[in-house]
């Protein structure tokens, strides 16, 4: 089946931070796929800027080559990055100063269409930028401000970014993008749970034992080390997408697919956290940070290397124990667990249901394992239910583990667009459904700040790891404690 192609109204898209990596790697990719589909109507415009005195073609020759680096030789069409590149253009402009302003009212056309201003830069700069489009008075009525995270470095920090940015833009015109909710997969997982009737009465406590929800990478800190260094795993995955996921896996089913509907089933998620203080920071969390070790079967080095720096304690490795307190969840433990330089690339989240409580069947027909559902995000997106099964044939009963597979390589053999790709659109059709609103940002880090101040307060510093492991052994302690393990997939 081929996607439906939903049209959206003519836009301008002015991206600030626009020869950055995030631009370069993700934005203008997704444009260009969106505009191959026939979904950026004519008249459409998207305008990079930067502190760089570019000149148009310079900048649309960067984007081309961004463009061929970062999308697969079959899908790029040379007519069609010719006609997408008519639709660039940039401005040169200080985000902190008073230049270029002027220039960049002059590039946009006189306010008829949506205007997006897609903020990619450091989250420091968001107040200045909006103050400024604010003076210029480049903010229409219905002008639309995308915040990348991370907002903010803290609760504080986040409150001040957010009170400047709504001086210039109401709440419902600030979309503050988390991308992992724009993934296909991390969609599915409200179809799963809120489409089928099956897995609703066995989603509480009363069947399910825990919930892992692991987002490794096997990459290093890829020239990012900059922003890295100040921010760590916790800030940079934990903070953002992982509490994104538990949300979407520990939340009530809401009424509709409103914009606030489910916003405010996933804030009261969060707000129902167990906050890790005082002594439970050691217990429920492990830092780490990797040395020189192999990824993908080369040698890479250690982040301090990576980073050129010779000591830090910022953590490229985290894994907590979390709870949500409330009646459905109660008792349930969430363990978390991201990290970088990791064995593979894997994102997924494991339902461990709970044992059955009494077993029919001799000793020797083997061991009863628990049902588990994986949600397996990417690569290879899947869901499989692990099940216990008669293994067929003579010999009496003897039981074995087998999962029923939905791989959607299988299934949907289409390409299916990447997260930003549906997320640009939802800004430009005006749909914050998929976006953080502001309490949502700032109850994930009234969360995390007291267990970022127990680090600091106890010297809890990351504890080493070789790249290419899963992590220090302290993290298979913490779950191991509670006489439960990490899933592997071995089959
Ligand atoms: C970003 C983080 O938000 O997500 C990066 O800043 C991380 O450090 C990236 O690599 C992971 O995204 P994805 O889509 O590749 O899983």
């Amino acid at each position: 089946m081929t996607a439906r192609i939903i049209p959206v109204d003519p836009f301008e898209l002015v991206v600030f931070g626009g020869t950055g990596d995030l631009a370069l790697r993700k934005l203008m990719p997704a444009l260009y796929f969106r505009f191959k589909d026939g979904q950026i109507p004519p008249n459409s415009r998207i305008i990079g800027t930067s502190r760089s005195e570019l000149e148009r073609e310079a900048y649309i020759d960067s984007i081309r080559q961004a463009l061929t680096r970062y999308i697969a030789a079959n899908e790029l069409d040379p007519e069609v990055v010719d006609a997408f590149c008519q639709r660039l253009d940039y401005v040169p402009l200080n985000a902190m100063g008073d230049s270029g302003w002027e220039r960049l009212e002059v590039a946009l056309s006189d306010g008829e269409l949506v205007r997006v201003f897609y903020l990619s830069t450091s989250p420091d700069l968001f107040g200045s930028i909006c103050h400024h489009l604010g003076a210029a008075g480049l903010v229409t009525p219905g002008a639309r401000v995308v915040l990348e995270k991370p907002i903010g470095k803290d609760l504080a920090s986040a409150q001040r970014i957010n009170d400047e940015v709504g001086a210039i833009f109401p709440e419902n015109q600030i979309y503050r993008i988390d991308h992992y909710l724009g993934k296909e997969t991390v969609q599915n997982l409200m179809a799963l749970r809120f489409a089928n009737f099956l897995f609703e009465p066995l989603w509480s406590a009363s069947a399910i034992d825990h919930v892992q929800i692991t987002v490794a990478e096997s990459i290093g800190v890829e020239g990012r080390g900059g922003y890295y260094d100040t921010s760590g795993a916790l800030r940079d995955m934990v903070q953002n997408h992982l509490l994104q996921l538990l949300c979407l896996v520990a939340m009530e089913p809401s009424k509709s697919l409103d914009k606030d509907a489910v916003r405010n089933e996933k804030l009261k998620v969060l707000s129902a956290l167990k906050p890790i203080t005082g002594g439970d920071v050691a217990s429920n969390t492990v830092r780490g940070q990797y040395t020189a070790g192999a990824a993908g079967g080369a040698p890479v080095p250690g982040y301090l290397e990576e980073i050129g720096k010779e000591s830090s304690t910022t953590e490229t490795f985290v894994a907590i124990k979390a709870e949500v307190e409330n009646w459905r969840w109660g008792g349930v433990p969430f363990y978390l667990r991201t990290g970088k330089r990791m064995p593979v690339r894997a994102s997924e989240i494991v339902i461990q249901f709970r044992q059955i409580p009494h077993s029919m069947f001799a000793p020797e027909a083997g061991e009863i394992q628990a049902n588990r559902l994986i949600i397996r995000l990417q690569p290879d997106e899947s869901v499989k239910l692990l099940m216990m099964t008669k293994d067929p044939g003579p010999g009496g009963m003897r039981l074995r583990a087998a999962p029923l597979n939905l791989s959607y390589a299988e299934v949907f053999r289409s390409r299916y667009p990447d997260a930003y790709e549906r997320l640009l659109m939802d800004v430009v059709r005006g749909n914050p459904t998929l976006f953080m609103r502001r309490d949502e940002v700032e109850a994930a880090w009234h969360w995390v700040e007291p267990i970022l101040e127990g680090w600091q307060e106890r010297n809890l510093v990351p504890r080493s790891y070789i790249a290419g492991t899963w992590g220090p052994s302290a993290s298979v302690t913490l779950i191991g404690r509670d006489g439960r393990a990490w899933y592997e997939d071995d089959d």
